[in-house]
């Protein structure tokens, strides 16, 4: 059964808290609680059963298949991409608990794509010998924003980070983009928006196990990334500057990768949810993000804000 928002909020993210007072006034977890967090947490993405994920598959229109085929792809490439393109923070750790919480997200980020590769593979039947020919497949279903995202802002920063592990400025560039706009902008939502219906049709019970389980680490992995902005930007103007820079630039193009296939990108349904609405969660949920770090997304009195 998945946690309510509220229950996912102890994970340290105060993305999910149902009043935006209280994210100004939330103690934040540091590394080293969330690094204890990780150990009580494990989970094993082998021994997820999809046995009547592989049944129900079976019966599913063309049009749910394809559908979620596509929904799904976003994940499968997208947690591939944030564990290849991780090595620079690692660098970067400023001390042993940051660094040993770092290391434990890189395993989690591992792990989620071992899951929906399992997943492509056992239910989906993508199952190829080969990881490139898999990677390669699944990733026909995505748009050029996906690849604006993923494939150059990340994997450029990461590079940035590599260059020169000591540079804040390329730290926070990256954690924003990462932290904010990927897993939390982007990821939760869309794993909000998919596990809601699964949930109610009673669909894929052994995806909703691991995808819930996944979403459990993403707010842990979140929740650093609001602990590490609130310290070097809550504070710092520049370094606050640079993040919301990011953040009006990227945000557009996060939007831009939840748009279904052929869809008109003002007007789009996903799931019986609307463009609007979907939007609206993923803003609510940065709010109190930028709350807790004390970094609204826009200076003040510069307008009023980007919808994603
Ligand atoms: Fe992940
Ligand atoms: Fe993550």
């Amino acid at each position: 059964m998945a946690e309510t928002l509220e229950e996912l909020a102890l994970q340290g993210d105060p993305g999910t808290l149902t009043s935006e007072d209280r994210a100004s006034k939330i103690q934040l977890l540091n590394p080293q609680q969330l690094y204890e967090l990780w150990e009580k947490q494990h989970w094993l993405a082998h021994e997820i059963d999809f046995s009547v994920d592989r049944e129900q598959w079976a019966n599913f229109s063309d049009e749910e298949r394809d559908y979620f085929t596509w929904g799904m792809s976003g994940f499968f490439i997208g947690e591939e991409r944030v564990t290849t393109q991780f090595s620079g923070l690692l660098m970067a750790y400023e001390d042993e608990s940051e660094e040993a919480f770092l290391a434990t997200q890189q395993v989690d980020e591992a792990r989620h794509t071992q899951f929906f590769d399992r997943f492509y593979r056992e239910v989906i039947g993508i199952d190829d010998p080969k990881w490139e020919t898999r990677l390669a497949r699944v990733r026909e279903e995505l748009n050029d924003s996906f690849a604006e995202l993923f494939d150059k802002a990340l994997v450029e920063a990461n590079q940035r980070l590599i260059s020169d592990p000591s540079s804040i400025e390329a730290k926070v560039d990256y954690v924003t983009i990462y932290r904010m706009v990927i897993e939390g902008t982007l990821a939760l939502t869309g794993q909000y928006t998919m596990t809601d219906y699964l949930e109610k049709n009673e669909l894929l019970p052994g995806f909703v196990e691991g995808f819930n389980k996944v979403a459990r680490d993403e707010h842990r992995h979140v929740a650093y990334g609001t602990w590490f902005l609130k310290q070097k930007c809550g504070s710092d103007p520049e370094l606050g500057a640079l993040m919301q820079a990011r953040l009006q630039e990227l945000l557009p193009v996060a939007g831009g990768v939840l748009v279904p296939k052929g869809a008109d990108p003002n007007d789009w349904e996903m799931l019986g949810y609307t463009a609007a609405e979907i939007n609206e969660f993923a803003f609510k949920a940065l709010t109190r993000r930028l709350k807790a770090i004390g970094v609204p997304l826009v200076a003040e009195h510069a307008g009023n804000g980007v919808a994603v």
